[in-house]
């Protein structure tokens, strides 16, 4: 299985299993599978509501491949209603405990806004704080004590922009080590990623196969299947593999790392033949041509009218790439 040293000196495998949206008996019986496979990473976060779950799956599964914890990269994330300085460990608790486990190998700030205290979602865009009333640097602060407890070992990001990292970088004791953004080849985020790449900030691609079990609220009309992209179904066909594996081989053969969420015992194997495929320049540069734009998770409700944020002020890169 391949890896990336992150900055902070962490060995993560580049494949990991994504959890978002998967639940139940399903949920047990992926962990299970995917550790099976050789998967030796899973990506986890509270607002997934399965963290309690996981970490039932996970002790049993560990022992039935004779893996250990320390043989096993976990990730999970601070919610946003939990940035307050004082909500941070105490969040990190709660994760630790529902997982059953003393440490993690990375922890992010899963959004780069915040709710009102004791907000879990917010009802209106009243809930949504101003960037101003809760300074990214102090939530920060908070995560960087967790590494000094020995809670957490890695600590980065997810779903920042240029304009958010370098405002993080700017007071950070301990730089992000991972951004973890959306990207796909209907989302290729050339600007965040020639950024990350010269800060020292490793990426991890989520929904790398287009999410298409995610909510409506979250989908529109003319959305185009990334499985039926024309170019990534001809790499498919020229390597004999499923367009799913030529999509997470895309990240690997980048050196990004990738969170597939499968609860389907087949397509967690199918899926893990990507850490073996390297695709070739003609590959890459095949899937460079592609156009067509399309984001797959972006909370419209965070953004109506009244909200301290507008949908651009989180997702452009325009105006600070052209001063990378
Ligand atoms: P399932 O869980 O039934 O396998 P993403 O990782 O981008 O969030 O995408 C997850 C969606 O992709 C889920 O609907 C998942 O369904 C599906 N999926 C996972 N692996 C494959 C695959 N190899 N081929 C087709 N669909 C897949």
């Amino acid at each position: 299985m391949k890896s990336v040293e992150l900055k902070s000196g962490g060995k993560m495998p580049l494949l990991g299993l994504g959890t978002w949206k998967s639940e139940g008996e399903a949920l047990a019986a992926a962990i299970l599978r995917a550790l099976e496979c050789g998967y030796r990473h899973i990506d986890c976060a509270p607002i997934y509501g399965n963290e309690q779950q996981i970490g039932r799956a996970l002790g049993d599964a560990l022992s039935a491949v004779k893996v250990s914890r320390e043989d096993l990269w976990l990730t999970s994330k601070l919610w946003n209603a939990c940035h307050r300085p004082g909500d941070v460990l105490p969040a990190c608790m709660k994760t630790l405990n529902d997982l059953k486990v003393d440490y993690l190998d990375l922890y992010l700030i899963h959004w780069p806004l915040a709710f009102k205290p004791g907000i879990e979602y917010p009802a209106s865009t009243n809930d949504i704080l101003r960037k101003s009333e809760l300074p990214i640097g102090e939530t920060w602060g908070a995560m960087e004590k967790l590494v000094e407890m020995g809670l957490v070992k890695n600590i980065g990001v997810s779903n920042f922009n240029i304009s958010n990292l370098q405002e993080l970088l700017f007071t950070a004791k301990i730089g992000p080590a991972v951004n973890q953004v959306e990207c796909h080849p209907y989302l290729q985020q050339a600007d965040l990623l020639r950024f990350c790449r010269s800060s020292g900030i490793h990426v991890t691609a989520y929904s790398p196969l287009g999410s298409s079990d995610r909510p409506d609220s979250l989908k529109s009309k003319d959305e185009k299947s990334l499985l039926e992209c024309e170019q990534i179904q001809k790499i498919a066909e020229k390597h004999g593999v499923s367009p799913a594996v030529v999509l997470i081989a895309w990240h690997i053969s980048e050196e990004r790392s990738v969170i597939p969420k499968s609860t389907s015992a087949e397509r967690i194997k199918e899926n893990f033949q990507a850490s073996s495929l390297q695709l070739d320049s003609e590959d890459l540069g095949d899937i460079r041509t592609v156009t067509h734009q399309q984001r797959c998770v972006s909370p419209k409700d965070w953004f109506a009218e009244g909200s301290p944020y507008r949908e651009e002020d989180i997702w452009s890169n325009q105006k600070e790439a052209m001063a990378v």
